[in-house]
């Protein structure tokens, strides 16, 4: 009787072991701390996913069993009420950690515990990995203790939907994927030279006009998202804990939107929606009051239609020529005693950072909106360079790193193995700012992206920023790529 008594304490302290080489948990990203446990739970049409009366919990657990019935076919019920065989959502104060959550696989029950509905979301991602692929009734789930949280709290990736238009079905899929992965920010550039992609109601020529391009072959090629697509895709993503975070173009980067209302720009010249590639002169007027309450609508609307607190204003490659050579800007320049064009364009940058701030939204911009003096309460996203980072760094500004990502580059210049092993962190110019770095993102311009390609571009080298981002210490490629 004793003997067996000890025999069952010793299993019970020795339930969970470190795994050495966590064969059993292949789960990408990488967790930060996995035990393995004896056993394994049977998955079957008896169990019960269980969790918290709350709407979003409610909808965590149906994720999961739909998850749950296209992986395997078997379809589980869920409920508040505990009962075994079960499936636990909990939320446990005690787990913790932004995004945090432990999932605990015994043969008795399976348990995700986390302090947010976010961590919740996450250990469900997790469990959908673990499952055996392929169907059977009863599926065997080893048991193994997971505790995990990220270590970023941006880990994004940028699609270009201005230069080739992306399918409201395709950008869904990325954002499934990018769920997959605890990838949580979809930066979507929906505005450029060569095409703007949102309906706006208030000007419909944007979309009329500036969403279609005449191509060298004399063909039409465009396309456009209306605001119900918008928010299916934004509800899409908020199921998914990605958040959607929109990018309107300004002041460069506007020929589709002058070639739609030429008054935008200072000449007010008609111009066709390019059909090249590359940086062009024509940008919105600084010097017209029309300008800001044209760009104070669209906002208005975009404000509305995107329900994060970020909104990315671009920024980038500004070509100021039509500045100089206007009256109305010269003016501008003068009455606000700016020095020059670089000084014009902070000063726009910081006219509509205002604008947003009214409305309750943080301006993100890409590292240009620093020349001329950028605010600090703008999140700066850094593409040129550790020195661009170093500059917001010291400005107080929060950071999020784009230049080492930039998967438009060609695969075999930028490899899978080359992201998982870029530490773009660990340059001096991030030392004691660890604060002020939100994390990270990978663009995928498309001026040679399609439908066609584009998941190419993309995976697998996300997968390997995604682990770059939620577990930076995991660092053997070889167990990257097994797993
Ligand atoms: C950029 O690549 N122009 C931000």
């Amino acid at each position: 009787m004793r003997i067996h008594l000890l025999v069952l304490m010793l299993l019970a302290f020795s339930a969970f072991a470190p795994a050495a080489h966590a064969q059993a948990a292949e789960v990408i990203p990488r967790p930060n701390r996995i035990e393995e446990g004896h056993g394994s739970f049977a998955l079957n049409r008896n169990v019960r996913i269980v969790a918290p009366a709350g709407r979003r919990a409610q909808e965590i657990a149906a994720f999961l069993r739909d998850g749950i019935r296209e992986q395997s076919g078997i379809e589980l019920r869920t409920g508040t009420a505990a009962r075994r065989p079960s499936i636990e959502l909990r939320t446990n104060p005690s787990v913790h950690g932004e995004e945090a959550y432990r999932l605990t696989v015994t043969p008795q029950r399976i348990e995700i515990a986390a302090a947010d509905d976010r961590g919740l979301f996450w250990g469900v991602q997790t469990l959908r990995q673990l499952l055996p692929t392929g169907r059977h009734a009863t599926l065997a789930i080893p048991a193994v203790r997971i505790d995990d949280a990220p270590r970023y709290a941006w880990r994004g990736v940028m699609l270009d939907a201005a230069r080739h238009f992306i399918p409201v079905a395709l950008v869904k899929q990325q954002i499934d994927l990018l769920s997959r992965y605890k990838l949580n920010v979809l930066h979507w550039h929906l505005t450029d030279d060569q095409g703007w992609r949102i309906e706006i109601r208030k000007y419909p020529k944007l979309t009329s006009v500036g969403a279609w391009r005449t191509e060298a072959d004399g063909s039409r090629s465009g396309g456009f998202y209306t605001q119900q697509d918008i928010r299916d895709i934004v509800e899409y993503a908020r199921r998914r804990n990605v958040m959607v975070v929109p990018e309107i173009e300004m002041p460069g980067h506007a020929s589709a939107a002058v070639a739609a209302y030429p008054s935008l720009s200072c000449p007010k010249q008609p111009i066709p929606v390019p059909a090249t590639w590359g940086v062009f002169t024509d940008i919105y007027c600084a010097g017209d009051e029309a300008t800001f309450a044209f760009l104070h609508d669209v906002l208005g609307e975009v404000a509305a239609l995107f329900p994060a607190p970020y909104i990315h204003i671009g920024g980038d490659e500004v070509p100021k020529q039509q500045w100089t050579q206007s009256a109305s800007s010269q003016q501008r320049m003068h009455d606000e005693h700016l020095p020059d064009v670089a000084a014009l364009q902070s000063w726009f940058v910081q006219r509509i950072q205002r604008d947003l701030e009214a409305r309750g939204k943080t301006l993100v911009g890409w590292d240009e909106i620093l020349e001329g003096g950028a605010d600090r309460n703008a999140v700066v996203e850094m593409w040129r360079g550790d020195a661009e980072a170093a500059k917001a760094l010291a400005n107080g500004n929060r950071l999020i790193v784009a230049g080492p990502f930039y998967l438009d580059t060609p695969i075999e210049e930028l490899t899978t193995q080359d992201i998982y092993r870029i530490d773009p962190f660990a340059a001096p110019a991030y030392a004691g700012h660890e604060d002020q770095v939100l994390g990270a993102e990978a663009p995928l311009w498309s001026e040679r992206v399609t439908p066609r390609n584009l998941e190419a571009m993309l995976y697998p080298r996300v997968l390997a920023l995604a682990e770059r981002l939620w577990n930076p210490d995991a660092r053997d490629y070889a167990d990257f790529q097994r797993r």
